[in-house]
């Protein structure tokens, strides 16, 4: 992290997990476990279903609102699908887009992650873009080229007033529920390549400003290494943001003098 330039964000990805009426307790005891601390933002990435219930009880100012996933279309005849409008009229701040489960079980590709990056842009939320390279990819050396790859098609059309808005999480394939997190070596060389490209595309200065997160079995032993790299700007987290002793854990390490 660099609190100079950036805010810290340590986000919770929740997946389909947890049901609605778990959310009050859940919120209680991260209260209880956290201080108030002005560099790090806590985001908690929820399912739909428990929207309305999590603005309620986030409504202090401790926790920002996430969803998981957007519609990349405004309105209309779209069954099943939720808007960014929809997600903004329920205080939603954050939404991420393009996570690799989206990509590998739900057909999500990079010119859907562009078009959902732009629908969440227009409706005032703050994408989370999650780009990342499977075990093979890494093996074949292919890791720097298909991320700017990835990060270049996401952010397609995105106009330099807007990527301020922008938030990136890096998470490699490999790492994501399996334990196996990135070195902090391997995933700070990967993150300041994402802000070398930021930075070919919109200049030193919007670079510095763009928060860029690491994920992929980040937990409360290895948070603070991690958290330690220039270029890690906090961190999106799976299965450690189900327990709230080892999420509080996560975001005290963020909160460090
Ligand atoms: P994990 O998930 O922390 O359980 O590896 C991270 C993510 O998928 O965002």
């Amino acid at each position: 992290m660099n609190r100079k330039y950036r805010k810290v964000i340590i986000a919770g990805n929740w997946k389909m997990n947890t049901k609605p009426s778990d959310v009050k307790a859940f919120v209680e005891k991260i209260r209880d476990l956290t201080v108030r601390c002005k560099w790090c933002e806590t985001v908690i990435c929820a399912p739909f279903s428990h929207l309305t219930v999590a603005y309620r009880a986030f409504w202090n100012g401790r926790i920002s609102l996430g969803a998981q996933n957007l519609s990349q279309y405004a309105s209309g005849a779209y069954t099943g699908e939720v808007s960014g409008e929809m997600l903004r009229d329920l205080n939603v701040k954050y939404v991420i887009v393009g996570h690799s489960e989206r990509r590998q079980y739900f057909g999500e590709t990079d010119i859907t992650v562009n078009k959902k990056v732009h629908a969440a842009l227009d409706t005032d939320l703050r994408p989370i873009i999650c780009v990342g390279e499977t075990a093979e990819q890494r093996e074949m050396g292919l890791t720097e080229e298909l991320i700017s790859y990835q990060v270049r098609a996401a952010l397609a059309g995105v106009p330099e007033e807007r990527i301020r808005r922008v938030v990136i999480a890096y998470e490699p394939i490999w790492a994501i529920g399996t334990g196996n997190t990135a070195t902090a070596q391997q995933a700070q060389e990967v993150n300041r390549h994402i802000r070398a490209v930021i930075r070919g595309l919109y200049g030193a200065r919007l670079a510095r400003a763009v928060p860029i997160l690491y994920g992929g079995s980040m937990n409360e032993s290895n948070a603070e290494e991690l958290l330690a790299q220039p270029d890690i700007d906090g961190g999106l987290i799976g299965g450690a943001s189900l327990v709230p002793e080892k999420f509080s854990s996560i975001i005290m390490a963020a909160c460090q003098e």
